[in-house]
This record gives C-alpha cells, sequence and structure tokens, in this order.
C-alpha cells in the first residue's frame, strides 16, 4: 500500500542520516529532491529540536538541488546557503530513480538533475536514500521505465534527440512535458529542458553516460557513475537495507 512506501521511505531516510551525519565534524550538508529526501530534512529538523544537538545543527548549512529542495530545508528550520558559497559539500543525502549492483544511479525522473549532480559530485560522502522498487535486479532500466533524463539547452532539443536516435542508437526520445497545469514542456531549476531517451540496453552506464555528455545541447546526463557512497533501501516490512 502507498502507507507502507512511504514508511519505506521514511525508514530509509531517518537511518541514513542517523548513521552518517557527524554532529561534530559535519558543516555543509546537500539536500536533494523527491518524496524520500522529505524524511532526511524532516529528521534533520527533529534533531534541531533535540536540545543536545540543536547548538550544532542551528550551524549547519544546506545546500538545496531545486526549487522544492530549497522549500523544504526552510519549513524544517535549517539554514539555506548555496554552492557557490560551499563549493565542497560535507555529506550529500539524495533519492534516485533506480539503483544497479555497482550503485550507478538513474535519476532525474522529477525535473532536478543538473543541479542534483552539482551537488552529490560536490559532496565527499553521497548517500541515496530510497524504497525498495528503486533497487535493479539487473541492469538499469529493469524498473525505471521512463528512459535516461538528460538535460538539454532548450535550442537544441531537437538536434539532441536527432543525435541520441541517429549516432547513439536510441530507440525513442520524448521531451518531456507538463502534466496538468501549464501546457508545454518542463523546464529545470536552470532553465533547461529534459529529453528521456530509451535505449535498448543499459548493462554500460559508464560508456552511455560519457557518449551522451559528448552531444552538443546537452547540459548532463542523469546517469549517476561512481557516485554514490551508499544506499538506503527501505523495504515494505520496515526493515533497511544497506548498500555499500
Ligand atoms: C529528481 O530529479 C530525482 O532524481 C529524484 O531524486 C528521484 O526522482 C527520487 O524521488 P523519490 O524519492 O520521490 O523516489
Amino acid at each position: 500500500s502507498t502507507n507502507k512506501l512511504e514508511d519505506a521511505k521514511k525508514a530509509a531516510a531517518y537511518r541514513a542520516v542517523d548513521e552518517n551525519i557527524n554532529f561534530d565534524e559535519h558543516r555543509v550538508i546537500g539536500i536533494g529532491s523527491g518524496s524520500t529526501v522529505v524524511y532526511v530534512a524532516e529528521r534533520l529538523g527533529q534533531y534541531l529540536k533535540d536540545e543536545k544537538y540543536h547548538d550544532r545543527v542551528a550551524q549547519f548549512v544546506c545546500i538545496p538541488t531545486g526549487f522544492q529542495s530549497k522549500k523544504l530545508i526552510l519549513d524544517n528550520g535549517l539554514q539555506l546557503s548555496t554552492v557557490e558559497q560551499h563549493p565542497i559539500i560535507d555529506i550529500a543525502f539524495d533519492g534516485a530513480d533506480e539503483v544497479d549492483k555497482n550503485m550507478q544511479l538513474i535519476k532525474g525522473g522529477g525535473g532536478c538533475l543538473f543541479q542534483e549532480k552539482l551537488v552529490s559530485t560536490s559532496a565527499k560522502t553521497f548517500i541515496i536514500v530510497a524504497d525498495h522498487t528503486k533497487k535493479s535486479p539487473e541492469y538499469l532500466g529493469t524498473m525505471w521505465k521512463k528512459g535516461v533524463p538528460i538535460e538539454v539547452v532548450p535550442s537544441a532539443y531537437v538536434r539532441v534527440c536527432n543525435d541520441l536516435e541517429n549516432k547513439l542508437s536510441a530507440t525513442k526520445t520524448i521531451l518531456r512535458e507538463c502534466i496538468g497545469g501549464k501546457a508545454g514542456p518542463v523546464v529545470t531549476d536552470n532553465n533547461h529542458f529534459i529529453v528521456d531517451a530509451h535505449f535498448g540496453d543499459l548493462s554500460n552506464p559508464e560508456e552511455l553516460h560519457t557518449k551522451i555528455k559528448l552531444l552538443v545541447g546537452v547540459v548532463e546526463t542523469g546517469l549517476f557513475i561512481d557516485n554514490a557512497s551508499k544506499v538506503y533501501f527501505g523495504k515494505a516490512d520496515g526493515t533497511v537495507e544497506v548498500m555499500k
């Protein structure tokens, strides 16, 4: 049920914070986007209210990966900052759309992509929080069926789609459109578009990432390679599996 999935996300996020935050050493914390990381911010907010931790957590500065994330930081009473002010992040937490056995990730399903990669690759430690449905039994693309999200410069999206299909053998490319609300393309927090590209085979995500990245007009890919330090998967029975 939905509640069980929410419980799984919460369990993963709480455990990830409890096990990885070093209250004496960490100062700069990256906060990602999506429905799971909500519980990371909630947990940090709880520590802020706890007198034993309050003074140290009040010193934390949090770096967001987008608008939703910025709001999460503020709503939980945490200090907001920028990656320009803090280009080295002690630890970052984020969700994922799919995680394979080598901890390679697909991200960007929620429309934050470049900003998530900027924050996660600026972090000394990058912790993924996810429910069990994100764990791939095999290659990437087994669980996440919506293609590889790719952030592109708006005027180049047709060119990028053509190159993906003609040069990189994408089977299908789709410019992501808003569902409900406004008609038209999804615009990222950095004013780019997102193309979701389907490939027959995602067994070599490193190689695919590099090839996509070299196309003119591509800002960043949703393949997060050798980036995650640990993954916390919340399960339906309330337990949490840690991958490292
Ligand atoms: C945002 O663009 C994504 O990379 C999210 O981190 C991802 O979709 C995870 O979201 P959930 O925690 O809601 O699954």
